[in-house]
């Protein structure tokens, strides 16, 4: 007894010298999700979400040939699981080891979604640009996101629950947060406006503007969430506050 209690004691001391911050935080992945996530390797561990949104104007500004009405308000690209470096959790289908779960698969995803009442508010939230007007082509981009992306979260076999919380996402984003078009922001002063709107510093994706002799202009905003149980929950602040031809904070960019 006296050497097991010992034993316990001389970890915690070790966890407490090598990094006890760490250790807590894998444990409570470990709680909030009910499931070991094993390493702490950042290439392999699933540690929060990416939530990204397009500014449509300026994907469509681009070789993407948009047909339909184009929104002049956010819209959804996906909801990604990230691992810790930043980078994307391997697909489903090149990582079957990224999920316990066994992941409802996308040809199931019209019906669910269409019992499920969600077709309405995705053809709202989650168009597909390439033709607004068509559900098909805007449940093939849904069906590709969930198969990059849904499987591997944690909503693998609920995609009503993934596609309702992106959804929730999004409409509250868009409800806190405006800017107005045709004005040029500097990243930083863009990133400041959204974390007094969310609370959270985003990653503000950049493009040049086709024909813009090298003018930048917003591709994407995106939010990053922590982990959690009901997931994602809660905002945290994304690594890197831009990305694309951004390169730095004081870069000016316009809202098209
Ligand atoms: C993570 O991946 C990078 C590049 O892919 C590699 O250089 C690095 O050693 C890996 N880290 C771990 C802890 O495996
Ligand atoms: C697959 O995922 C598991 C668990 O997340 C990880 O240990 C393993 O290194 C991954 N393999 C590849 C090829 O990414
Ligand atoms: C866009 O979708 C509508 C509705 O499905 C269809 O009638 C139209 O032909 C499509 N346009 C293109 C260019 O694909």
């Amino acid at each position: 007894m006296v050497a097991v209690g010992g034993l316990m004691v001389a970890c915690l001391l070790v966890e407490i010298s090598c990094g006890a911050v760490e250790a807590v935080r894998v444990q409570e992945r470990r709680l909030s999700s009910g499931r070991i996530l094993g390493s702490t390797d950042p290439n392999t561990t699933f540690a929060f979400y990416k939530f990204s949104l397009q500014w449509p104007p300026a994907s469509c500004d681009s070789s993407l040939k948009c047909v339909g009405d184009i929104p002049a308000e956010f819209t959804i690209h996906g909801l990604w699981p990230q691992l810790s470096n930043d980078k994307g959790v391997p697909a489903y289908a090149k990582n079957k080891s990224c999920t316990t779960l066994t992941p409802t698969r996308a040809d199931q995803l019209p019906v669910i979604l269409q019992t499920g009442n969600l077709v309405q508010q995705l053809m709202q939230a989650w168009p597909d640009l390439k033709n607004t007007s068509s559900l098909k082509t805007s449940q093939t981009f849904w069906s590709n996101e969930w198969t990059k992306h849904g499987m591997c979260s944690d909503y693998g076999d609920k995609p009503l629950d993934y596609f309702k919380a992106a959804i929730n996402l999004r409409n509250n984003f868009v409800q806190a947060f405006k800017l107005e078009r045709g004005v040029s922001y500097k990243v930083e002063e863009m990133v400041k406006k959204v974390k007094a709107a969310v609370n959270g510093t985003p990653e503000i994706a950049c493009r040049t503007k086709k024909g813009g002799m090298g003018a930048k202009i917003l591709l994407e905003l995106r939010l990053c969430y922590k982990k959690g149980n009901p997931t994602p929950q809660g905002i945290q602040d994304c690594k890197v506050s831009y990305s694309g031809v951004c390169k730095s904070t004081l870069d000016e960019l316009t809202l098209l």
